[in-house]
């Protein structure tokens, strides 16, 4: 079982649809994907009306996801990482203890060559920067989800 982590700040825009966007690609009896926030804003919460909006407009329901914050017992869980910016990134190496914990952590965008590294924080934006978000992060997560089939049929 390969278990991944999609983290971002509020874990209600972009994390909830890296979560459910790599979970509709791969098989959930090999793979568990599950997603965190760095802050505590909206714990319990269901994601953005955004998020849920943009991805069932894909064919993929977010809306049963509840907000949760990331902690170090994730370091412990989880054997991949993803964060969504720099930020998010830093503060999450940050509660990191040692070497082995720190090498789980990954920029989400450093699987794929787009020419940039972050996710933009889509929070304050409009439906055209949820959609951005959709379709950068399926790429993403496309890759991602290529890499774990293939290790799984070798
Ligand atoms: P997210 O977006 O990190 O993609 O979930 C945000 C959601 C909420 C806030 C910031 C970013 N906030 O400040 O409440």
């Amino acid at each position: 079982m390969t278990k991944v982590l999609m983290v971002c700040l509020g874990n209600i825009c972009r994390s909830p649809l890296a979560e459910g966007i790599l979970q509709s690609m791969v098989d959930p009896d090999e793979v568990f994907v599950d997603s965190a926030g760095t802050a505590a804003y909206h714990v319990g919460n269901p994601p953005d009306i955004r998020s849920i909006d943009v991805a069932k407009k894909y064919g993929i329901e977010i809306g049963q996801q509840r907000c949760r914050v990331f902690t170090t017992a994730d370091f412990e869980t989880f054997d991949h990482i993803y964060a969504m910016d720099k930020n998010n990134y830093t503060n999450i190496l940050a509660k990191a203890k040692n070497d082995s914990q720190k090498q789980k952590v990954k920029l989400l965008l450093r699987e794929v060559n787009l020419g940039y590294l972050e996710v933009q924080d889509p929070y304050h934006g409009g439906t055209l920067n949820f959609e951005s978000v959709f379709k950068t992060i399926s790429v993403a997560c496309r890759a991602i989800a290529d890499k774990i089939n293939s290790n799984g049929r070798n």
